[in-house]
């Protein structure tokens, strides 16, 4: 389908052609290369974290983390059902259990007083995710894990560059990843990244993403032979994969800016439109917009549908994953999380993106006010 506005559009220029370009002529370093360190030396520094190490996605990030630290069968992690399905089947890699916790209203991520509830103890690890590039209430997730002597893995796929007080997230937790598939902040096409400050479980990370392998030297040009001294897998992402990525990179500050923008003129557009409650956060929240998502209090799927028939493209972020075929069928545990199937039954992600124009947001806002006049 091609669409008037569609959710999200990527923002490139000549420099990711130029950086891939010369990736592609050299002939070589297509897969390990001085670009996939150059990538990770600037993310680390971006977030201020010691380490990090980038990933084929975010996904296979994520699953590296679990390995990494441990957490095996008989294991519960908890984590939201009001996500996207990887960070709940993270667990279920490694043969652990996923245990739903509710969310809160005001950023729709963990609620820390339910968190609490969910503790067991077989409990090993909480994932927050940090939604749509909001922030989740880290802090308190934080203090909760250091008192019951929990792993904290930060979800932040949809988020980086969000800020907290002034602190990026990714830096709250023991480790965090992101992901750089096509809808998010930066991409790569698909592509995926994970930050600690943990040496030990940073040099297990690296054993588990190239095959166990231990590498002093790159692999593909070194006569050395190789030893491998724990299972491992090809969770490794390209080498011009990461030079668009270093290029992307370069980008970020500019297209937060865009997206912050885009998002403040469309909230100061639907601002009066009654039926629909917009994004707000507090002052010490830095939302970079990767998704601009309202509540619909009425009628949200019928607005889907015209907004639609109008090419305006607009998605369901999330439906639950407890409500999902696989999550009812293979678990089957009885969940109560009323404020996750709620908010789910009114979310709806408007277009956002850099480039979206004020045109497109004027249009938009023209559509959706006229959607409810009808209504009244
Ligand atoms: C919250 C969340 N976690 C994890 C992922 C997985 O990332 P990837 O698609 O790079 O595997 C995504 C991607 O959409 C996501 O939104």
């Amino acid at each position: 389908m091609s669409w008037k506005i569609p959710l999200f559009k990527i923002y490139w220029d000549e420099q990711d052609v130029k950086n891939v370009t010369q990736v592609i002529r050299s002939g070589m370093y297509w897969a390990e290369g001085p670009n996939i360190l150059g990538f990770e030396n600037r993310i680390a520094e971006y977030i201020g974290a010691k380490y990090c190490l980038v990933f084929n996605s975010g996904t296979s990030a994520l699953h590296a983390l679990f390995l990494a630290y441990g957490i095996k069968q008989q294991d519960e992690v908890i984590v939201p059902s009001f996500t996207f399905i990887a960070t709940a089947n993270a667990p279920l890699f490694v043969g652990a259990k996923p245990v739903f916790a509710d969310i809160e209203e005001e950023t729709f991520s963990l609620d820390p007083e339910d968190v609490k509830n969910k503790i067991t103890s077989k409990t090993k690890a909480i994932i927050p995710i940090h939604y749509g590039g909001c922030p989740c209430k880290i802090k308190e997730l934080k203090k909760i894990a250091r008192e019951r002597n929990l792993v904290l893995i930060e979800d932040a796929a949809e988020s980086l560059g969000a800020r907290l007080g002034g602190r990026q997230v990714g830096t709250f937790g023991d480790a965090a990843i992101f992901s750089f598939c096509q809808n998010k902040i930066i991409t790569t096409g698909e592509g995926g990244a994970l930050v600690t400050n943990s040496r030990k479980i940073y040099e297990k990370l690296k054993l588990i993403r190239s095959h166990g392998r231990l590498e002093k030297e790159n692999y593909f040009s070194s006569i050395k032979t190789s030893d491998y001294i724990t299972l491992g897998f090809n969770f490794r992402m390209p080498s011009f994969v990461a030079a668009l990525g270093i290029a992307q990179l370069e980008k970020i500050d500019r297209i937060i800016e865009m997206r912050k923008n885009n998002a403040r003129y469309l909230t100061s557009k639907l601002r009066e439109v009654k039926e629909i409650t917009i994004p707000t956060i507090a002052d010490d929240y830095f939302h970079v917009y990767q998704m601009y998502t309202v509540k619909v209090n009425k009628n949200r799927n019928e607005l889907m549908r015209y907004l639609a028939a109008k090419g305006i493209m607009t998605k369901i972020y999330f439906q639950p994953v407890h409500l999902t075929h696989f999550y009812k069928h293979k678990l089957k545990q009885s969940h109560r999380l009323p404020v996750t199937e709620k908010i789910s039954r009114q979310v709806l992600t408007l277009p956002m993106y850099p480039s979206l124009t004020r045109k497109e947001m004027n249009y938009m806002a023209q559509e959706i006010r006229g959607f409810f006049r009808r209504k009244r």
